[in-house]
């Protein structure tokens, strides 16, 4: 039998995560009797829906059971398998989930070929969900018709510096909106956003209005609450909005999710459509494509921030909520 360490969900958080939510456990399997796909868990995803999943609010996917292993997505390493689409030493993703072992059917498995010059990794940054959620909110969602101001909430973000790059690369005048200098500094120097602002200021609202003087054309939020109340009337009429997340939410009970000025929609006529990534699947390929010929062109930078260790994990998914990543968040399993 082999020992799969695993986390699994103790108690449903109340506001932030803390340590009683997640029990570490120890499973075991039978690598040779197992029908189907043996992986060896490597990297795992820690995203903010991973909060969303542990309450049992009404979302888009069932919310865990308590005892059940934290869900998420991973890079892992095929160790055995009977089935003739995989061998081992294949590298997969898929729904791996916070232990170091999982067994798949095939289909629930997606093969890798890591190109040449860029990690592993990156199937969960810029060449996996992150960068394919930038890619079709910004292309599918919010389709932009003409360049305008695009401004972007969580600007820094994993989700957020990419689909500033994007606006970029599509002519529109862009401005992010983050919590850190460092942040904003990468985000002006580095990504050349035309305007960073810091959701700290109290000025905000003013420092909006002077760098969007023909308001906002465009506007794509990962944030939501008292950002987005500052964003909605400074919207121009007929504006689009791709409701891609809403963080600032996700710890609390009551669940703000409308922002106060809701009735903006209304007054300016906008267009606001929230999207699931995975609405889009089938035009994965091509997106990946394009993705990777843009980091390769040097035109999409980004940044992964590794923890190392399992038993991290909650850790880590509590710095997105308080902003200590510094680029898509990843949990290698174990030390190399
Ligand atoms: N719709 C989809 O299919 C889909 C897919 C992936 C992700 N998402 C959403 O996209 C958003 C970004 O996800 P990500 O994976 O790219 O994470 P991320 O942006 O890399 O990390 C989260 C960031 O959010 C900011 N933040 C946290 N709490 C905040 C608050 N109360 N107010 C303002 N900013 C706050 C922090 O940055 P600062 O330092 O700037 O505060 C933090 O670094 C999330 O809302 C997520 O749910 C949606």
């Amino acid at each position: 039998m082999k020992k799969n360490k695993a986390l699994t969900l103790a108690s449903r958080p109340h506001g932030n995560l803390s340590e009683s939510n997640i029990k570490q456990v120890e499973l075991t399997f039978d690598e040779t009797s197992q029908q189907g796909v043996v992986v060896e868990n490597l990297y795992l995803s820690i995203d903010p829906t991973q909060r969303i999943w542990m309450s049992d609010r009404d979302q888009y996917m069932p919310p865990l059971e308590i005892g059940e292993v934290i869900r998420a997505f991973g890079i892992g390493k095929v160790i055995s398998s009977s089935s003739e689409q995989y061998r081992p030493g294949d590298f997969v993703s898929g729904l791996l989930g916070w232990q170091e072992f999982s067994i798949h059917q095939p289909q629930q498995l997606i093969k890798l070929a890591a190109p040449a010059g860029v990690p592993l990794t990156a199937f969960l940054s810029v060449l996996g969900l992150t960068g394919l959620t930038a890619y079709f909110g910004y292309y599918n969602v919010l389709q932009p018709a003409r360049t305008g101001t695009f401004v972007v909430s969580g600007a820094a973000g994993a989700v957020g510096s990419i689909v500033g790059q994007i606006g970029k690369i599509e002519g529109q005048k862009v401005i992010g909106i983050a919590g850190k200098k460092n942040k904003l500094d990468w985000l002006r120097e580095e990504l050349h956003f035309d305007h960073v602002l810091n959701y700290n200021d109290a000025d905000l609202r003013q420092q909006l209005a002077r760098a969007c003087p023909n308001g906002i054309d465009y506007y794509f939020d990962n944030v939501g609450g008292s950002i987005s109340d500052t964003v909605m009337p400074l919207m121009s009429l007929g504006g689009r909005v791709a409701l891609c997340g809403l963080i600032s939410t996700y710890n609390s009970e009551t669940e703000q999710g409308i922002c106060r000025s809701y009735g903006q929609i209304l007054m300016r006529r906008l267009t606001v459509q929230g999207f699931i990534v995975s609405d889009y699947q089938a035009q994965a390929p091509e997106a990946v494509g394009k993705l990777l010929n843009w980091v390769k062109a040097d035109k999409i930078k980004y940044k992964e921030h590794i923890v190392v260790g399992l038993e991290k994990a909650p850790l880590a998914l509590a710095m997105l909520f308080d902003g200590r990543n510094e680029g898509k968040l990843i949990v290698q399993v174990k030390p190399d």
